[in-house]
């Protein structure tokens, strides 16, 4: 799917986001928080867009998808970004390579999101940071309301107009009403390892960007996920009371 809609897939996303995906963007930058000379994988990166502001600053960034569609796209825009085929819940990388991992937007396309998230950990370097960029659920209702009416009848009607493969934008909405909110997303960190788990939401929570660490002594994080999984029997309210909310 994600081959097919390639060529045209950065211009339509500005459209259908209304132009908020840049500011979007740059906040998943800052949060990253990695300096010239580090080393950042960029997972289910597609076209390269979420990669070019750390290849701008002078970062080591690897653009990681498993479309070539995608990545061919991506090297003829920017040929000097490092475009590596890979999947997402098999990493062709080796432990603790990485000073910083991150994913926009490719999370919830992945088939075994909890897999990636124990991916990441691995290829991670103890102390190193992960940053998640994803739709989520606005929390005022009134603004859920409206949102959930653009992403089941406007979207798909503006989609068949400005992209080739319309249903994929169909996919799209379908995919982000399924999928987990913030609360439990930051459950699934914790559960595979990642500590200091917080999360912002942008755009009154359209899209959530979550933040966390992996532990300076690996064993630790493992240790605390797995307790986190065994204390993890009810609603997920049990796993809220460790994460903290900078500016919601
Ligand atoms: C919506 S695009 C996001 C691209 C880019 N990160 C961005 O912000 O524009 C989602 C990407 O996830 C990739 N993807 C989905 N499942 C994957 C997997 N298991 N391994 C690697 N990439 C995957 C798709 O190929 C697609 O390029």
């Amino acid at each position: 799917m994600f081959d097919d809609v390639a060529p045209k897939y950065d211009v339509v996303n500005d459209v259908l986001s209304l132009g908020q995906t840049r500011r979007w963007r740059k906040v998943v930058v800052e949060a990253m928080g990695v300096s010239a000379g580090q080393h950042v994988l960029d997972l289910a990166a597609g076209t390269g867009t979420s990669s070019e502001p750390y290849a701008d600053a002078g970062i080591n960034v690897i653009a990681c998808d498993f479309s070539l569609g995608m990545l061919k796209v991506g090297k003829r825009r920017r040929p000097d970004i490092d475009f590596i085929a890979g999947d997402a819940t098999r990493l062709p990388f080796a432990d603790n390579t990485f000073d910083a991992s991150t994913i926009s937007f490719g999370l919830r396309n992945v088939n075994e999101p909890k897999k990636a998230l124990a991916e990441m950990l691995r290829v991670t370097k103890p102390g190193g940071r992960l940053v998640i960029a994803e739709f989520s659920q606005p929390v005022v209702p009134l603004w859920r309301t409206m949102y959930t009416e653009y992403l089941m009848r406007a979207l798909p009607a503006i989609a068949v107009k400005a992209s080739s493969n319309p249903d994929a934008y169909v996919y799209l909405a379908e995919s982000i009403r399924a999928w987990p909110d913030q609360d439990h997303l930051a459950a699934w960190l914790q559960e595979a390892g990642w500590e200091s788990v917080t999360y912002r939401n942008l755009s009154g929570g359209i899209v959530a960007v979550h933040r966390a660490q992996k532990p300076a002594d690996p064993s630790t994080g493992a240790a605390a996920g797995a307790a986190a999984l065994a204390a993890h029997t009810g609603p997920v309210a049990k796993l809220r009371r460790n994460i903290t909310r900078p500016g919601r």
